[in-house]
């Protein structure tokens, strides 16, 4: 696991793009599939990868986690991804199905059945080629929160998951499927994020263990893309001065 620290949100999308850039063109197979964040801060990220020299006919994106909400509802990250990215990039992208009366348990495996149409995979499973994950104010990620029961899911690569302190249903890949993937790329920008990035990165005694943690316990390279203003409170966390790109 490593951790680079850039100036600033804008150097950090600069430099997360271009890192997602490469590790596109440096794969050989016929297919990249790429996880695609949620919430705000990849919006960043996502623009500038438009400016990169990426081979988008061999992209196949997804969404590693959506809101329970019609795709034209403004919380739609299915919606989200299509405007930041998928249609200027060109890539080849499966949406989150949406279907009015379906349940959240019926969407999130007819998504998970989908998923393993594309994914890449071996005897043991699917293998996504790269995630892209935000980090939530409290520890969580993709919609993993604390205290939900997704937490405990071992046999989904997808599940629906209810979110007592939302009062709402999620959507969300699950730790075995993120354990699967060979990269995993957090983006976390911000002060806001601070505390928490601390208490994932460096848990005290006695400390909740917060969801992002568990992503560090899969076999995936994971690189923490972070910001000076997220990362002002690691402490014991060795970091990487990120060199923002000219
Ligand atoms: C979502 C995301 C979620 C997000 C974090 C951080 O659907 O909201 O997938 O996990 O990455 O909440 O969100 P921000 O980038 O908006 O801070």
């Amino acid at each position: 696991m490593e951790v680079i620290v850039y100036p600033d949100a804008g150097a950090l999308a600069l430099a997360a793009a271009r890192r997602i850039a490469r590790l596109v063109r440096e794969r050989s197979a016929d297919v990249f599939t790429i996880a695609l964040a949620g919430g705000s801060t990849p919006a960043a990220t996502y623009a500038a990868l438009l400016d990169e020299d990426v081979p988008w006919d061999r992209v196949y994106g997804w969404i590693g986690d959506e809101r329970f909400v019609p795709h034209d509802h403004p919380d739609s990250n299915t919606s989200m991804a299509r405007r930041a990215i998928v249609e200027a990039s060109g890539m080849t992208f499966l949406p989150v199905p949406w279907r009015d009366g379906a349940t959240a348990d019926e969407l999130a495996a007819e998504y998970e059945s989908a998923l393993l149409g594309i994914l890449d995979h071996d005897d043991s499973g699917p293998r996504p080629d790269l995630m892209l994950l935000g980090m939530g104010d409290d520890g969580h990620t993709l919609s993993l929160f604390p205290d939900t029961d997704a937490l405990a899911v071992t046999d989904r690569w997808f599940t629906a998951n209810w979110v007592a302190s939302k009062d709402t249903w999620r959507l969300t890949a699950t730790y075995p499927l993120a354990h699967r993937s060979r990269e995993i790329i957090f983006l976390v920008a911000g002060g806001g994020k601070a505390a928490a990035l601390r208490q994932v990165l460096e848990p005290a005694d006695g400390e909740a263990i917060l969801p992002s943690t568990g992503i560090l316990d899969g076999g995936a390279r994971v690189t923490f893309l972070v910001d000076a203003a997220a990362a002002a409170e690691l402490v014991a966390t060795e970091t990487v001065p990120g060199i923002p790109p000219d």
